[in-house]
């Protein structure tokens, strides 16, 4: 009987040696291009992990949409094919529909106080919602905030918008959002919004100052007017397939150097977003700022999806505007 036991607890050691000393390369897709700060952070995120499993775990980053456009990336960390995505939040809401209530229109007072939400209880209780699509959101990633950018109209107020066909994501948030504003949304995947732009199948655009610039939209869509609309933070999924098959350790490497890249994603979000406004401008764009009343005026017109948009989610929603900030 002992020598039963001292077998099966011998075994048990190779096991859990075996399950640790893992080896492997993951694939992480990115749809913004090299040099971006969400690439950027990915690899910053790559390099903690490679170094924390010394050597035993590798993620290769896969920038530029190569491994196929958002919704299609994030169907195959679904089923396995990728591991990682890289993606913004907006696609999420098919799978948690608490993620419109993070993206709702001039939610957040500030970035800062944007990414204390995120980072707190309320933030991790919504990832823990992806689980049961088979995601496990590791960590959240800056994206400044959005704002529309023309052809041809210059724009101060929602009424010029009026009639222009804009492109969004594919959301029925984001496309509530543009009509609430007078303007025709066309949903249309990230990778193909400067040939939409080029060739007139649609008017307008909407991101923020890297998405605009690093993505050579100012060249057909050359006025950026600042109304900030919302903020749509990124974030790092993992496929539940390749999650489960790691060791509680390996599983708890991955969770922190995620989140600790974060810290670079946000620095280089700063510095790229101060570049892409420069350029854009010594380049021929035009930014135009607003006043808050003239900001205003876009923030009234749809304040009518918030009842929308946090129904079944009102607790969240006040949690998100009673929240307190820390020094
Ligand atoms: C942001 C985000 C992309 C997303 C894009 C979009 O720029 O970084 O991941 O695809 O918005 O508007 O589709």
């Amino acid at each position: 009987m002992k020598k039963v036991l001292v077998l099966v607890l011998a075994s048990l050691l190779i096991f859990s040696f075996a399950v640790s000393a893992q080896e492997m390369t993951l694939r992480l897709a990115d749809n913004q291009p090299e040099g971006y700060p969400t690439v950027v952070g990915a690899k910053e995120f790559a390099r903690l992990v490679e170094e924390r499993t010394d050597g035993r775990i590798k993620i290769e980053v896969y920038p530029g949409g190569i491994l196929g456009d958002e919704s299609s990336t994030i169907e195959q960390v679904q089923f396995g094919a990728i591991d990682f995505v890289r993606t913004s939040i907006t696609p999420m809401a098919n799978f948690e529909p608490a993620m419109n209530v993070l993206s709702l229109p001039y939610l957040y007072p500030s970035e800062e106080y944007m990414f204390q939400v995120l980072q707190s209880e309320i933030g991790e209780g919504i990832l823990e919602g992806l689980k049961d699509a088979g995601i496990v959101g590791l960590t959240w990633y800056d994206a400044g905030a959005r704002s529309f950018y023309t052809a041809d109209k210059k724009v101060t107020s929602p009424e010029d918008l009026e009639g222009l066909r804009i492109r969004v994501q594919e959301s029925q948030l984001m496309m509530d959002m543009v009509e609430a504003l007078g303007a025709s949304p066309t949903p249309i995947a990230w990778g193909e919004v400067y040939s939409a732009l080029q060739t007139g199948v649609v008017d307008a655009g909407e991101n923020n100052y890297p998405g605009w610039y690093y993505n050579s939209h100012h060249e057909v869509a050359p006025n950026f007017v600042e109304d900030e609309h919302n903020r749509i933070p990124e974030l790092i999924i993992m496929s539940k397939i390749t999650w489960d098959k790691l060791s509680a350790e390996d599983q708890k490497i991955i969770k922190q150097a995620a989140v600790d890249s974060t810290e670079v994603q946000r620095e280089a979000w700063d510095k790229r977003t101060e570049e892409a406004k420069k350029l854009a401008v010594e380049e021929g764009a035009t930014i135009t700022t607003l006043t808050p009343e003239q900001k205003q005026a876009f923030q009234d017109k749809v304040k009518g999806l918030y009842p929308k948009y946090s129904e079944g989610y009102e607790d969240l929603l006040n949690s998100i505007l009673n929240f307190e900030m820390e020094e």
